[in-house]
């Protein structure tokens, strides 16, 4: 009965010594040093072979059950330690200020077609759409441009698939990236029935170096009035209306005759302010319309000689750069935060 005595304080001083371990290098000094292989537990179990043979039962069981205890308490004290090593080190004060996520915003241009497309709908314009994928016929030839009109050399760009050549017709229609939105119009004739009053912006795409002013795509807005009677007087008071909506009170409108072949009479828009004066100009060019072309209508079936509108085209970019004072349009594109952070 030499040691048969010691066992229950043995285990009680390695209790003690496990649960006074501040910390997982400790905790596993502290097992080594009992229940390890040159623990003393282990020890004690090779000195089983000294007892007398009656008592060789009861010591290794009991040994072995503060063992079994003793790795019970190992267990819970090592996760213990583990989550103390895991929590932070600083308390958190949580009354400091949060970190605020940057929030994102609509793209300038964005903002822009929106604030004009508010300016339409005071007005009783509603929005239409169109694909960016057109044909020849949408994108020319129902807009009164055939295959060897000269105006469609600067449009002629991205096809999808071989070029009509001798023109595009209803049964034949290759494919390319429309270069204007005008080909809603006749999209829009199709489908529904007059009167109409839509305006369509979208992107467009050109056979365009990049430099400040050009871009291979970009936007535009159409519209499109249709009714008995409309004027070329209308047409000028409405722009005259849009442009004070989004440039301010100062705005003057002016129409110079220029030639679009869906058009005729046609015009380009140019238009003046204070902004405009700081660029050091006098009028600045925005815009192109004019009188729907009779042909447009037989196009589309509708008679030209009750139905009377007008239609105009402009680059959404250009009026953004104008009140913005943005003097690159490759800016629009880039994504550079620093830029678009600033609208
Ligand atoms: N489609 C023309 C362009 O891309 C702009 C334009 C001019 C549109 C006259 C029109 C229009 O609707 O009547 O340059």
């Amino acid at each position: 009965m030499s040691f048969l005595n010691d066992i229950e304080p043995m285990k009680q001083s390695a209790l003690a010594e496990l649960k006074a371990a501040p910390d997982l290098a400790a905790l596993e000094r502290a097992k080594g040093a009992w229940i390890g292989p040159h623990g003393k537990f282990t020890a004690l179990m090779k000195q089983l072979g000294t007892l007398p043979k009656e008592d060789k039962p009861a010591a290794g069981k009991l040994i072995n059950q503060a063992k079994t205890e003793l790795e019970a308490v190992l267990t819970q004290l090592r996760s213990d330690l583990e989550l103390k090593a895991a929590l932070p080190q600083v308390a958190t004060d949580f009354t400091l200020p949060g970190r605020r996520r940057p929030v994102g915003k609509l793209h300038p241009l964005t903002q822009v077609t929106d604030e004009i497309v508010r300016a339409f709908r005071k007005i009783g314009f509603v929005v239409a759409d169109g694909p960016e994928v057109e044909d020849e016929y949408h994108c020319f030839d129902s807009l009164n441009t055939p295959a060897d009109h000269p105006a469609r050399d600067t449009q002629d760009t991205f096809y999808l698939g071989a070029p009509a050549g001798s023109g595009a017709t209803v049964a034949n229609r290759p494919e390319l990236l429309r270069t204007h939105t005008s080909s809603v119009q006749i999209r829009v004739m199709e489908s529904q029935k007059p009167p109409v009053r839509i305006i369509a912006p979208g992107r467009v795409y050109r056979r365009d170096n990049a430099d400040a002013t050009h871009n291979p795509t970009f936007h535009q807005i159409e519209g499109l009035y249709v009714d008995k009677g409309v004027t070329a007087g209308d047409l000028k008071g409405t722009v005259e209306f849009v442009f004070r909506e989004l440039m301010g009170s100062d705005v003057r409108v002016r129409f110079r005759p220029h030639y679009f072949s869906y058009t005729e009479p046609s015009f380009e828009i140019d238009f003046s302010s204070a902004l405009v004066k700081k660029m050091g100009k006098e009028w600045l060019e925005i815009a192109g319309c004019g009188m729907v072309h009779p042909q447009v209508f037989e196009n589309v079936g509708w008679d030209p000689e009750v139905w009377t509108g007008w239609a105009f085209g402009f680059c959404i970019e250009r009026s953004a750069m104008i009140p913005y004072g943005i003097t690159d349009i490759r800016l629009f594109y880039e994504n550079d935060v620093r830029f678009l952070a600033q609208f």
